[in-house]
């Protein structure tokens, strides 16, 4: 695996890795992540080895997606190991750039993308700009990596239809594909931020999905959406959660489902102590 930093590195491998000479051009998949990886993020770069000649990962924490008062500057910064993990998950090329070379004008100057209507409401509507912040930076490295294919997580589940939208809306020639939610052996869905839960916090993070499933169960056995919501945010604030939102949404759409929905998804954040978690469970409503 190359680790290439600068811009114009960049850009030279991949013209001449996916022109081969004398040989037909090779596919591209990229998969964006802010590092500090673990098994949901080589996932992704594992799917992505199916479906490409050639991967390229990026690992960049994006100050664009990041609000006042959050963890930009707490967020774990782990190159190292990181590198060593997405060798070992067959990545071809991870790119890591600097924010200076990535950004050559000041935040406050620079060009910028917003995102669709579907960034409105859930993660969008508690973290004002980020979905913005997310779209303008996966254009940037769209725009530079040129891939054809490109993986995203199920567990980011609004980002995931924001990006889909996105390539739909300005035409980027990518195939977005999403990759389910790995979780770890309790059920936690796994996540950079899981690294700041205390053990007794970490020990209670758990009963997020679980109660998710909880919910799910009392969908399927026909309680109205109102009645198993409040049910649910009963038992998560009895656990300890502070609840930044639970919502039961039409799965493909992501507009709040109705009495005629029939694939449904339970979307959740919730603070344990000061960890923003989030989770989400797709439902066949009856
Ligand atoms: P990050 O949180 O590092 O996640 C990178 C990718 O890994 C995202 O597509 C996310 O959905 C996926 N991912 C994270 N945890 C996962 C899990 N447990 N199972 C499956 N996939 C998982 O999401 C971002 O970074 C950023 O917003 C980014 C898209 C890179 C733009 O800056």
């Amino acid at each position: 695996m190359r680790l290439i930093s600068d811009i114009s590195t960049l850009r030279h491998a991949i013209t001449t890795l996916r022109h081969p000479v004398g040989q037909p051009a090779r596919r591209i998949a990229l998969v964006p992540t802010m590092g500090n990886l673990h098994d949901g993020h080589l996932s992704l770069v594992r799917q992505a080895r199916e479906q490409a000649d050639i991967v390229i990962a990026t690992v960049f924490v994006n100050p664009l997606q990041f609000g006042e008062g959050e963890d930009f500057d707490q967020y774990p910064r782990t190159l190292e190991a990181d590198a060593t993990k997405l060798d070992g998950a067959g990545c071809d090329i991870l790119f890591s750039p600097a924010a200076d070379d990535l950004f050559p004008a000041a935040a406050s100057d620079m060009s910028r993308v917003v995102a669709g209507a579907v960034s409105q409401g859930l993660c969008g509507a508690k973290r004002p700009g980020h979905f913005d912040g997310v779209v303008t930076i996966i254009s940037l490295l769209f725009n530079l990596v040129q891939p054809d294919t490109a993986i995203f997580g199920e567990k980011d589940y609004q980002q995931l239809q924001v990006i889909k939208a996105l390539v739909r809306d300005l035409h980027f020639p990518v195939e977005v594909l999403g990759a389910p939610i790995v979780r770890d052996h309790d059920g936690l869905a796994l996540s950079s931020r899981n690294g700041y839960l205390s053990d007794v916090e970490r020990a209670t993070a758990p009963a997020l999905y679980r109660t998710l499933i909880c919910i799910k169960e009392l969908l399927e056995q026909g309680l109205s959406h109102e009645q198993a919501l409040e049910e649910g945010i009963r038992q998560l604030d009895a656990q300890g959660f502070t609840a930044d939102y639970l919502e039961l949404r039409d799965r493909h759409t992501l507009v709040p489902a109705t009495e005629d929905t029939r694939e449904g998804i339970l979307l959740v954040a919730a603070y344990l102590g000061t960890t923003r978690l989030l989770d989400n469970l797709k439902v066949e409503l009856p």
